[in-house]
């Protein structure tokens, strides 16, 4: 074909593959969104790829079980849920869309064991300005054991809220600040994660960031001599029985124990 000025070459035209099962441990799919339609939104930064979700719930849950998400954001995962027939439940501290409901994901309006799944990608560092809320996860650096404590807390309430026997996927990235030190978030939490969920597996999630290829940044990498991030961790969690009676056991211990001190300095 002849090109010139005003008949310029035609663009290669886009074709998403088809959504399948990823089937090794590491995921990759070339688009935010699957299929002709967008799951949560294009324009929120920090959201989710759909695929991810899609696989999981595919995987783990069945149709109409209850899947939480209580750090929502733009809701990728309620249209995921409607997708696959189950019924999503989406908190955040600053609901985006009216189906996302307001709470702190540190204490969820849910009962202990209700729900069946539970998806959550939370704010790794202070990259992204979420709301501005203090009580959100991304005002705090994850070079401050601060952040690994309130992950703690929020990592505890998911084990309360999930049935036991549920899965749980994490997504989460490390970190590289200019001149700070490199902040390993993915191996802190997993150890944190660790204590409560029994790991099913560990993935590898190649990211598509399209800034990342626009600017200077590989060349800025190669000069300073750092790592562009090029995956993002998927962890894989299971809540089971067993090691839910060694945490209740652990806590009945602590109480005598306290009771005990208590009587002592009576
Ligand atoms: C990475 S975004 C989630 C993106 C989402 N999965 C999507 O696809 O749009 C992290 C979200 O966590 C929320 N968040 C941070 N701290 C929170 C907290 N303590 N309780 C509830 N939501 C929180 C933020 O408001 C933000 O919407």
């Amino acid at each position: 074909m002849r090109t010139s000025k005003n008949n310029p070459k035609p663009k290669p035209v886009f074709v998403k593959p088809p959504l399948r099962l990823q089937t090794t441990t590491l995921w990759d799919f070339p688009s935010q969104h699957y299929g002709t339609g967008m799951q949560g939104d294009k324009n929120y930064a920090g959201a989710t790829p759909s695929y991810l979700i899609w696989n999981l719930l595919k995987r783990y849950t069945k149709e109409n079980d209850l899947v939480l998400d209580p750090m929502c954001g733009s809701g990728t995962t309620l249209d995921v849920c409607r997708d696959l027939k189950r019924q999503g439940l989406g908190f955040d501290l600053a609901p985006y869309r009216d189906d996302i409901q307001f709470a702190n994901a540190r204490h969820l309006p849910l009962k202990n064991e209700s729900v069946d799944f539970i998806f959550v990608d939370p704010p790794y560092s202070t990259h992204i300005r979420y709301s501005g809320d203090p009580r959100c996860l991304g005002e705090l650096s994850a070079n401050d054991t601060e952040y690994y404590e309130e992950m703690s807390l929020v990592i505890t309430e998911m084990h309360r809220v999930l049935k036991t026997g549920g899965f749980l996927g994490l997504y989460i990235s490390d970190s590289f600040v200019k001149d700070q030190p490199f902040m390993p978030i993915g191996f802190e939490i997993f150890s944190r994660l660790k204590l409560f969920f029994q790991p099913v597996d560990i993935v590898s999630v190649v990211r598509h960031n399209q800034k990342l290829e626009k600017g200077n940044f590989h060349m800025a990498a190669e000069k300073h001599n750092f790592f562009l991030r090029g995956f993002n961790y998927l962890f894989i969690m299971k809540k089971s029985e067993h090691l839910t009676e060694a945490i209740l056991g652990e806590k009945e211990r602590a109480k005598s124990k306290n009771k005990r001190k208590k009587k002592v300095s009576l």
